[in-house]
């Protein structure tokens, strides 16, 4: 199964999911990081059924909502269907469906640890930033728990904070941070015989 037909498959699912993994204290660390402002374009990129997107409506931003699943995208619109102020675009991270430095804010939560080459979905996250847009990332820090791999199609167990600060001062961001969340990220293997617990890295930086 590939990573697009689990998610498709888990859509229904996914905010039950997510709530068993970690918290809206996540989506709070990531905005406050961006300092947000009511009126602005923000990409939430891997935004499966709008767990950032959802903070940043309530705080008067408009988004562009970009996942590879149809499905998660569609169980977004049933929930926030009433706001005229989200775009939902299929899109994949190598070629985002996103001018060129048209957004403020670039927001990805729990995706790069997903996605084929972490460096290119970095890129293109900067790259539809505005100049002095604000770039903000939150994942799981480096560990060891194999069964997520097959279970929760994770491509990458987790990233070290050393290789995300590099990628991000690759494509010349300025002001780059990685901090922690102050959160973990929890997960039970399906059998019950193995329990994930994992810290979270929030990282931020600005397009020159
Ligand atoms: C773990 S979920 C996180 C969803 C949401 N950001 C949240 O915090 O609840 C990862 C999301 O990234 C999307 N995704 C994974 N790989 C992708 C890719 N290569 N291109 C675009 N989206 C991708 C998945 O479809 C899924 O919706």
């Amino acid at each position: 199964m590939s990573s697009k037909e689990y998610f498709d498959k888990v859509a229904g699912q996914w905010d039950h999911m997510r709530q068993g993994f970690f918290s809206d204290k996540v989506r709070k660390v990531a905005v406050a990081k961006a300092g947000i402002q009511a009126g602005k374009l923000a990409a939430d990129i891997g935004a499966g059924t709008g767990f950032i997107t959802e903070e940043l409506v309530q705080n008067g931003l408009r988004v562009i909502a970009v996942d590879q699943s149809k499905a998660m995208l569609e169980e977004m619109k049933k929930k926030f269907g009433r706001f005229d102020t989200i775009e939902y675009r299929i899109g994949q991270f190598n070629n985002l469906p996103i001018q060129d430095e048209s957004v403020d804010y670039s927001f990805a939560n729990m995706y790069l640890h997903h996605v084929d080459s972490p460096l290119k979905a970095i890129e293109e996250m900067v790259r539809v930033l505005k100049p002095g847009g604000k770039i903000v990332v939150t994942d799981m820090d480096e560990h060891e728990f194999e069964f997520l791999r097959k279970e929760q199609h994770d491509r990458w167990l987790g990233f070290k904070r050393q290789d995300i600060e590099r990628w991000f001062k690759k494509t010349g961001l300025k002001n780059v941070k990685v901090d922690c969340v102050g959160e973990e990220c929890c997960g039970d293997s399906e059998d019950g015989s193995k329990k994930a617990k994992v810290s979270l890295f929030v990282a931020s930086g600005e397009k020159s």
